[in-house]
């Protein structure tokens, strides 16, 4: 039965490692661009220095000047020109925001450009140097923010994906669960009712053993609670206040008549007086049976099961611990034994837990977890709100 769960572990991970895949192939792709877009930046600024040295060297001409004027709207980056003393000779592709003083501006910009590369130093005439500065346009900076953002996009998309197809999935499981239980609840109404008259019947024969029609009473009376618990199952269930320690003795009594006598149950009020909180019984006896049917499975039929009743320190939730001296769950698996359909048993529907979750979480508004487990056994904790 554990098939199931593993395959759509798998799954999980397929489509995991293809988003992973995604990513990081979008991400080295922008990248790709971005030096691409780099390369040839750096190659203008070449170009740039080359024409500073020109303009140095010759005579202000027409033809040259619509040369420079071409070749200087072709830039997208901004560059500053300094001299040897350091200071401002002309700049580029810098638009000053009004109302700043463009000094201060300009010297700004300078250190961020020096802070980014290394200048390239031209030589407009022998023995004199200058120095150009530039840094990266607005758009290889972006473009360098892309991926990320691209990432972002993407992450969040894949949780809202995520996050609908859990809720659906949700959805289609709890129609199961309720169509399943109040059709089987249903199915069982007819023939029950019948047995009921049919003990009727029996009763009045003088020649019947009585002892029989008692214990044929007691298996209709448990066939009743079966189909009382699966009708509560499927529509909201009405919650009383119940006398929490005398329901699970009561439900200990039962259990205990019916599994080896090798297993010993003790029950631990630990509080001074009786502990109350707003249960539907039918239900709540279920978990009570579900986890202690696995803990006399977990024992392999001989061992003890201990419960103990309290309030937790908030006082606001009834606890109520289960105890085994069974084989133990490994950490790993805490979580997990909670799931539909795991199971370690050969004969096993891996359904017992997930029913008591449910009954715990969802129509007691309480939490089922495991509390502690080892080798010499495991400890369960159910807490019920007392309110
Ligand atoms: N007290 C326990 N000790 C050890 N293992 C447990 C205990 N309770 C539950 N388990 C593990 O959790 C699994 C799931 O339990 P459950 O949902 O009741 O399904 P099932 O009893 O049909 O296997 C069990 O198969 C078992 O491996
Ligand atoms: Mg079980």
């Amino acid at each position: 039965m554990t098939q199931l769960y593993e395959y759509r572990n798998t799954l999980n991970i397929i489509a995991l490692a293809a988003a992973i895949f995604i990513g990081i192939g979008s991400i080295s792709y922008t990248n790709y661009l971005v030096s691409l877009i780099l390369e040839q930046e750096e190659q203008q600024t070449s170009i740039f220095a080359k024409v500073q040295e020109y303009i140095a060297t010759v005579e202000p001409n027409e033809n040259i000047n619509t040369l420079i004027a071409v070749i200087e709207e072709n830039y997208t980056y901004p560059v500053i020109l300094t001299n040897e003393r350091d200071s401002i000779i002309d700049w580029r592709n810098i638009s000053i925001p009004k109302g700043k003083d463009s000094l201060s501006y300009l010297a700004k910009e300078l250190a961020e450009m020096k802070a980014a590369h290394p200048p390239i130093v031209v030589e407009p005439a022998a023995g004199l140097k200058n120095f150009i500065y530039y840094k990266n346009s607005t758009l290889v900076t972006q473009l360098k923010l892309y991926p990320y953002v691209e990432l972002g996009i993407m992450i969040a998309f894949f949780a809202i994906v995520y996050v609908l197809f859990d809720a659906s999935r949700k959805a289609e499981q709890d129609k199961v669960w309720v169509g399943l239980a109040k059709e089987t609840a249903h199915q069982l109404g007819t023939p029950i009712s019948s047995l009921v008259a049919w003990l009727e019947y029996f009763k009045a024969v003088e020649s019947l053993d009585k002892s029989i029609i008692g214990e044929l009473e007691k298996d209709v009376s448990r066939l009743e609670t079966i189909t009382a618990r699966f009708s509560s199952i499927g529509s909201p269930p009405v919650l009383k206040f119940e006398n929490i320690e005398q329901l699970v003795r009561e439900n200990v009594d039962y259990l205990q008549k019916r599994i080896s006598s090798r297993v010993r149950f003790q029950v631990h009020n630990l509080e001074q007086h009786p502990l109350q909180a707003p249960v539907n019984r039918s239900l709540f006896e279920w978990v009570v049976e579900n986890v202690c049917k696995n803990a006399v499975d977990a024992m392999a039929g001989a061992g003890t099961i201990s419960i103990y009743l309290s309030y937790t320190r908030d006082s606001k939730h009834v606890q109520i611990d289960i105890a085994d001296t069974g084989k133990g769950i490994p950490k790993r698996l805490w979580r997990r034994i909670f799931k539909p359909g795991y199971t370690t048993k050969k004969r096993g529907w891996g359904l017992g837990l997930t029913l008591a979750k449910r009954i715990v979480e969802d129509y007691h508004k309480g939490s089922i977890f495991v509390l502690a487990s080892s080798s010499a056994g495991t400890t369960f904790r159910v807490l019920l709100p007392r309110f």
